[in-house]
């Protein structure tokens, strides 16, 4: 993709990841919409970084997806470019019934909600010129964290289908680009202060270095996730599922 002049919407936009990449995205030259659930945070945006738009957007939601996307292609008729970051990660007890709302809920969010956002946004991303969609999958993708079972299995759906994606569009001039997270210190799973997970302004840092480096990237993988992104290919595989087991 190009790294400026875009029209970005990023969904999961109101913290960690997605507000992070928003506003390096911002400083390199694009307009920017992050889109989210939490209003107070939707508003606290728009207070700290003027013209850095808002919408509000549940992705479990069909009618609030139709909703935003009809804001946002009123307001934003060179929306270009749609990062689907909005996702969730709770543990789960495979013993215990109550842990099927955990599951239900991550696919509806992780799976479902980047299917439905990809859906809404192509139709008006083939109107644009140099449009792309970035997914966001997770190193977990690659090789399971055994106690977020569903999570794992939400990410490697949103890595084969990011791939089919991919291959549908060819030749329309929308490109795929899937970003590959590895543990970065977000709230995402209250990992903000976990030693061994990346800090988020360095994970910013290498992706927007990546991003401008690999304009043809498929996948955005910086070093820490290369282990899991490669642990099938390189043998190494029992082994990092292994070190995962004992968390
Ligand atoms: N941090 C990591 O270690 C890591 C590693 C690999 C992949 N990832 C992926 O990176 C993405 C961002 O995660 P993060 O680490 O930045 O965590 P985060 O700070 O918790 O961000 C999650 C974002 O998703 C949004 N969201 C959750 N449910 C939503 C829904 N139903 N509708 C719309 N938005 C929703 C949240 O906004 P609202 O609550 O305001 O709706 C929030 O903006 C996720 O897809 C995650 O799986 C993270």
């Amino acid at each position: 993709m190009k790294i400026t002049g875009n029209t970005i919407l990023v969904t999961g936009g109101t913290s960690g990841i997605g507000l992070g990449l928003a506003l390096r995205l911002r400083e390199a030259g694009n307009t920017v919409v992050v889109a989210g659930r939490r209003r107070e945070l939707l508003e606290r945006i728009a207070d700290e970084h003027p013209g850095v738009g808002t919408v509000e957007l549940d992705v479990t939601d069909p009618e609030s997806i139709a909703r935003a996307r009809r804001q946002l292609v009123a307001a934003y008729p060179n929306l270009n470019v749609v990062v689907t970051a909005a996702g969730i990660m709770v543990t789960e007890n495979l013993r215990d019934p109550h842990s099927l709302r955990v599951a239900e809920d991550t696919v509806a969010t992780n799976l479902l909600g980047t299917i439905r956002t990809v859906y809404a946004f192509v139709p008006h991303l083939l109107t644009q010129d140099d449009a792309a969609i970035l997914t966001v999958s997770s190193g977990l993708a690659f090789v399971p964290l055994p106690i977020t079972p569903t999570y794992n299995a939400t990410k490697a759906a949103v890595h084969s289908f990011s791939e089919g994606l991919r291959v549908q569009l060819a030749g329309t001039g929308i490109q795929v680009i899937e970003l590959v997270p590895p543990a970065v210190r977000t709230t995402l799973m209250n990992q903000q202060d976990l030693e061994s997970a990346m800090p988020l302004e360095e994970f910013l840092a290498e992706t927007m270095a990546l991003l401008r480096a690999q304009p043809d990237a498929r996948e955005i993988l910086v070093e820490n996730v290369k282990f899991l992104r490669n642990a099938a290919t390189d043998g190494t595989y029992d082994n990092v599922l292994a070190l995962l087991s004992s968390h």
